[in-house]
């Protein structure tokens, strides 16, 4: 990815200009990383080479705390993020099933994103459904009661909808 003259890159510039007279710069970097993700969705590298290079901070030290807090996506998330509950709740109605049976249909774990860039697959905690359980949230939509077959089905819904360039709106 080309970000030299981007407008990510310059708007990350200009945040940076206007932190770098306050303080030392690495009090700043949490904040600075925040706004990265904020505009890329992730961090990308070359934009942490740009950190490093204008906060004058060690592209270790940069990396070491990206990496320590999971908050950070260090790849680029998928098009749709699949939040899958393994709160208690969800768990005791079955949510490892729900889990197996992703990672069957999509190939990939907590944390990792289909090699087609469409799907990221993140664990949640609890979602505020449990009364829903087993639960699962696909960018901002919860979808509960799942089975197995369900889950599988929503995500086929997802990827035919992709395919044919619609929208998905609804709740299932
Ligand atoms: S435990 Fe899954 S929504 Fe609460």
């Amino acid at each position: 990815m080309a970000v030299a003259g981007d407008q990510n890159i310059q708007t990350l510039q200009e945040y940076m200009r206007g932190l770098k007279s306050t303080g030392a710069p690495c009090s700043h970097l949490i904040a600075i990383l925040h706004k990265t993700q904020e505009l890329y969705g992730y961090l990308p590298r070359e934009a942490m080479d740009e950190i490093a290079l204008t906060m004058d901070i060690p592209r270790a030290h940069i990396w070491g705390v990206a990496t320590f807090y999971h908050y950070f996506n260090l790849t680029r998330p998928g098009r749709h993020s699949i939040a899958l509950c393994m709160g208690t709740a969800c768990f005791v109605k079955g949510a490892a099933d729900i889990l197996e049976a992703i990672k069957n249909k999509l190939n990939i774990d907590f944390g990792e994103t289909t090699g087609d860039g469409l799907f990221t697959l993140q664990q949640a905690r609890c979602l505020g459904a449990c009364g829903l359980a087993p639960v699962m949230m696909i960018n901002d939509k919860i979808y509960g009661s799942l089975t197995p077959e369900k889950a599988v089905a929503i995500l086929d819904d997802y990827a035919s909808r992709e395919k044919k360039g619609v929208l998905h709106t609804g709740n299932v």
